[in-house]
């Protein structure tokens, strides 16, 4: 069965609703955990919109599971991630504008700089993931670029309305996690994954990880984060 890798950035959305202290990531890593989250994931931005500081620190101490550090390639980042130095930092475009990550990270575009950022974080001891579009262009160029790992974009998997626009994005996303394992990377996959559409990806072959952030945490608003997260993980396993 994959594994569950929780996103926690919109507990600190709500928090910056107020731009006070509550309610904490923190807290919500806790809860997580609790439902049986394999993973914690949180979105360091450039403009520190959720995410703060602080919240890295104190989550590198005090999450058991491994942390999923998401992050542009910029020096800032990289210096970031090589003094807290999570368990795996996945490289993502990022643009001010945008309300979520919107794209995969173009590898083939900015291939020197991607492997340059790849280069130290690897060197300091990161496992380093990268979050690309279904396309392997995409795929060869993150294995040149030295990354280990590949979280496929599953957005467009999860907008395209049933039928065939919806099996075409799903062969897409299956391809690619075929060209991701024979380059010999890890296979995970995430964005836009609710209850419903996780378990057809949950059935891909090999697939390792999943990443989910927006369902659980809305689901979390009424039923709890630990029944959200525990939810979530049945919901993977019914996909075997
Ligand atoms: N994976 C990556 C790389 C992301 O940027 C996000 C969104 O922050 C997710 C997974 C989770 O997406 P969602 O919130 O739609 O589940």
């Amino acid at each position: 069965m994959a594994k569950l890798g929780v996103n926690i950035d919109h507990v600190a959305t709500l928090r910056q609703a107020r731009q006070g202290t509550e309610p904490d990531p923190v807290w919500a890593a806790v809860e997580a955990e609790l439902g049986g989250a394999d993973l914690i994931t949180v979105h360091l931005r450039e403009d520190r919109r959720h995410i703060r500081d602080r919240d890295v620190e104190l989550l590198r101490h005090t999450v058991a599971v491994p942390l999923n550090l998401e992050m542009a390639a910029l020096d800032e980042m990289v210096t970031i991630a090589l003094r807290i130095k999570p368990t795996m930092a996945t490289l993502v475009p990022e643009k001010r504008a945008e309300v979520t990550t919107e794209g995969g990270l173009d590898v083939v575009a900015n291939a020197r700089t991607i492997a340059a950022a790849v280069g130290k974080l690897t060197d300091g001891g990161v496992n380093c993931s990268a979050f690309i579009d279904a396309d392997p262009r995409q795929v060869h160029a993150a294995k040149q670029a030295g990354f280990t790992i590949c979280e496929l974009h599953t957005g467009p998997y999860a907008l395209a309305a049933a039928g065939s626009a919806h099996d075409r994005e799903f062969e897409r996303v299956r391809a690619a996690g075929e060209e991701i394992l024979n380059c010999g990377m890890q296979l995970n996959a995430g964005h836009g994954l609710n209850y419903t559409n996780v378990q057809s990806i949950a059935r891909l072959p090999h697939l390792s990880e999943l990443h989910i952030g927006h369902a659980i945490i809305s689901r979390a608003v009424f039923t709890g984060l630990r029944d959200a997260v525990a939810r979530m993980k049945m919901a993977i396993s019914n996909a075997d």
